[in-house]
């Protein structure tokens, strides 16, 4: 028997305002379904999940499943469930369009069957490309250090995108402080958001420290510490986060998964995680964790004790010849690896 769930009043789930005067739900609903789940069954999702409340749906070209979103987004709008003024829907461009930003984002749009989109985001800072699921120790020989004018070349088309009425806010993501403190400067619209990694075990509090004191909303990825994620991006060092003693502490207390409190302790700290799941019960919860039953500054406290800088996505797939590490894609010493 199939179960039926609650829909929860999305008026409930607290909003983060942007610097353009924009709210975005304080959660999202991730949308990478990786090797583990078919198009088909993440765009199901993002249809259920905005049936049960979800308003805001964190998508990417590189996932490859926009068409499947976008018919989604339009059944919902269709049956009249929401409008598009309700839905908050963030693109990113790939590393492979760095120099055709606006037909990438006009592809996305089509593909999503839109006319603007609430967020877009360069994906990563550099335009160094790897093939879908390749193997973790994979180089593509093209790959480049960063290089602040051909990201700001890719920045300036970002800001045209605003200028057309394409997109309402721009923002970046696996960004560093080092990288910030080079490109503000030159930008003409400066970012409203950076999406990162952020979970209990890698809080990154540095640069969600210099984030906000930017005006730059912190988006937090693999909420959770994507615990399903393939063996080929795991190491034998990667914390777990929903077995951390703290985490789990709070999950008892609560009677809920240690993933809700992970999505609790992001909500209250200040990012906006976009947790992702292809089940209900999970997506619901999700949701529901950002007002319900909220965590005590005591627990908040232990939490911030967790931090063990467990940085899960290393994007060793994106070095270029000559680096050393993955680490050098992190600017760890406050300069820009070249
Ligand atoms: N900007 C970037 O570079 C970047 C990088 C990575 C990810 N992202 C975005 O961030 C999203 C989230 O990251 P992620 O999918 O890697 O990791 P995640 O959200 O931390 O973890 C997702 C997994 O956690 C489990 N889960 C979710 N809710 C749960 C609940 N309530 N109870 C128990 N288990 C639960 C699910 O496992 P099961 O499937 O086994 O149920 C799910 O597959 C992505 O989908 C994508 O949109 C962005």
């Amino acid at each position: 028997m199939t179960e039926v769930y609650k829909a929860v009043d999305p008026t409930l789930v607290p909003k983060k305002t942007l610097r353009s005067g924009d709210q975005i739900p304080a959660v999202g609903l991730g949308t990478f379904g990786s090797d583990r789940f078919t198009h088909e069954e993440v765009a199901e999702a993002v249809k259920e999940a905005i049936r049960l409340g979800y308003r805001h749906i964190d998508c990417a070209a590189v996932y490859m499943n926009e068409k499947h979103i976008g018919k989604a987004i339009a059944e919902v709008i269709a049956e009249g469930t929401v409008t598009r003024e309700e839905l908050w829907i963030t693109g990113k461009v790939w590393n492979d369009r760095h120099t055709e930003v606006v037909k990438a984002c006009q592809e996305t749009l089509d593909d999503l069957q839109l006319d603007y989109l609430d967020l877009y985001l360069v994906h990563w800072p550099f335009p160094n490309y790897h093939a879908p699921g390749c193997d973790g120790d994979s180089r593509n020989p093209d790959s480049k250090p960063f290089s602040i004018e051909e990201f700001m070349s890719t920045w300036k088309q970002m800001e045209s995108l605003v200028e057309a009425g394409k997109v309402r806010n721009i923002g970046t993501s696996n960004m560093t402080v080092a990288k910030f403190e080079k490109v503000l400067p030159l930008m003409n619209v400066l970012p409203a958001v950076n999406e990162m990694e952020l979970h209990p075990c890698f809080q990154q509090p540095a640069l969600f420290d210099y984030a906000v004191s930017k005006g730059i909303q912190p988006i937090g990825f693999c909420p959770i510490g994507s615990p399903t994620r393939p063996d080929r991006d795991k190491t034998e060092t990667d914390a777990v986060d929903i077995e951390h003693p703290a985490v789990v502490k709070v999950a008892k207390r609560l009677g809920v998964h240690p993933a809700v409190v992970c999505i609790k302790w992001a909500v209250q700290r200040g990012q906006i995680p976009i947790p992702f799941s292809v089940r209900p019960n999970e997506y619901l919860s999700n949701l529901e964790s950002s007002f319900k039953d909220p965590i005590t500054p005591e627990e908040m406290e232990e939490l911030a004790t967790a931090d063990c800088n467990s940085r899960l996505i290393k994007g060793q797939v994106f070095l270029w010849e000559g680096a050393n590490s993955w680490e050098d894609l992190w600017d760890l010493d406050g300069n820009i690896a070249q």
